[in-house]
């Protein structure tokens, strides 16, 4: 049907979702079609590719079937046994449970570094290290790297740095244009939006790179199903505006909680007093995002009944989407990070990660409100400084 002349699809206003898992050759060696089986390449995942390369100002990004299917075709595609990997020791979860459980395995040693300290960074790299890989702002904690730094140390060592870019996205942070080599996405979170399609993606302006992702990505069997990047392309057009009000109400929700009694620590790069709040205004475009994490007084019991009654914020191991959902790192995202590594990347058992959605911003204040005056009580609040800073900030 997509060869029929007049049937339309050429013209559609929105790319067509191609399904077909193999196109037809009308002859022995007949070159004519750029694809021949899904598994190698697809027009549905071809138009997201070249989406995410333009958001990055590069050529077509690969895209693979989950955020950690990306990162495994990225390590595969420039590691092998003897190499070693610098990374940074605030990251999420799952990529330190790959490359402890996995890639050890085969031979891949790595180093994790606090790399909010770029010299840390610089005194691991060794003779056989082969890649930097950065989590910016981290999972959960929002630490964030000196991307522009750490690529500098990167070009002088000779490693390229690879930057997981998943919680700010194009939009907010451009990991190539501040000098790092290859940007790592899940856009399982903000770049699908929708939680409705997994998938991952590798961003780089390094075409022999390139050409080894989408070797690796076709014998691995790795690919983003057609379905998943028609869905994707879908969300990337309303990309910018959702993380202009993930960013917005983030910083309303941040603010609110700094000033509440039983919220011990908050982290968000765009808190006035965030530590690292000179180098959020460097590496980011306008937005800090809509993920933040924050710590409550009263142990882990607390912390369950507050759950408990919170209405409009779901418990989910996930973020990016344009509901709000809350997450305890310490026993979902980050359970398989060994206790030593949680603690010193400050995942403390009272960390809770926020991820603001598209609600209203005073609903969302309503909501964790009421969740904390039915486990701590509405005490009136004597701290003059904190009321006054909670009356400036929170919205009508
Ligand atoms: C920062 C970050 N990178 C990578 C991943 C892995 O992505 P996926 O779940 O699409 O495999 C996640 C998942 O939560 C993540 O938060």
């Amino acid at each position: 049907v997509a060869q029929a002349p007049g049937c339309g699809l050429d013209r559609a206003l929105v790319a067509p979702l191609v399904q077909s898992t193999t196109f037809v050759q009308h002859e022995l060696g007949d070159g004519s079609c750029q694809h021949a089986y899904s598994r190698v390449s697809n027009p549905t995942v071809d138009h997201l590719e070249s989406a995410l390369g333009l958001l990055e100002d590069a050529p077509p990004a690969v895209c693979f079937s989950s955020g950690l299917a990306a990162e495994s075709g990225l390590f595969t595609a420039l590691l092998g046994a003897g190499d070693h990997v610098v990374v940074g020791q605030a990251i999420y979860g799952g990529t330190v449970r790959l490359l402890r459980e996995i890639f050890a395995r085969f031979g891949v040693s790595h180093t994790f570094v606090d790399s909010s300290d770029p010299l840390q960074v610089a005194r691991a790299i060794g003779r056989s290290t082969r890649l930097i890989f950065l989590e910016s702002p981290a999972n959960p904690t929002m630490l964030l790297s000196d991307i522009q730094e750490i690529s500098w140390i990167g070009r002088g060592a000779g490693v390229p740095v690879a930057v997981d870019n998943t919680f700010l996205t194009p939009v907010l942070q451009q990991p190539l244009e501040l000098g790092a080599d290859i940007s790592v996405y899940s856009t399982t979170k903000f770049i699908d939006g929708h939680s409705l399609a997994l998938g991952g993606a590798i961003v780089t302006r390094d075409t022999d790179l390139l050409d080894r992702l989408r070797f690796v990505r076709k014998s691995c069997g790795t690919i983003q199903t057609p379905y998943n990047a028609w869905l994707t392309s879908r969300g990337i057009k309303t990309l910018p505006l959702r993380l202009q009000r993930h960013s917005e109400n983030a910083l309303r929700v941040a603010r609110w909680l700094k000033a509440q009694p039983c919220v011990t620590v908050v982290n968000y790069p765009g808190l006035d007093d965030f530590p690292q709040r000179d180098l959020a205004e460097r590496l980011h475009r306008g937005g800090h995002g809509g993920v933040l994490s924050f710590e409550l007084e009263g142990g882990l019991s607390a912390a369950t009944e507050f759950l408990r009654h919170l209405q409009l914020f779901s418990l989910v191991e996930h973020v990016g989407s344009v509901e709000s959902l809350v997450t305890h790192p310490v026993t979902m995202t980050h359970a398989d990070v060994p206790d030593e590594q949680r603690l010193a990347s400050g995942i403390t058992p009272g960390l809770f990660r926020l991820s603001i959605g598209l609600e209203d911003a005073a609903d969302l204040i309503d909501d964790l409100a009421r969740a904390m005056e039915a486990v701590w009580g509405a005490g009136p609040d004597d701290n003059p400084h904190r009321v006054l800073q909670a009356l400036a900030t929170v919205p009508p």
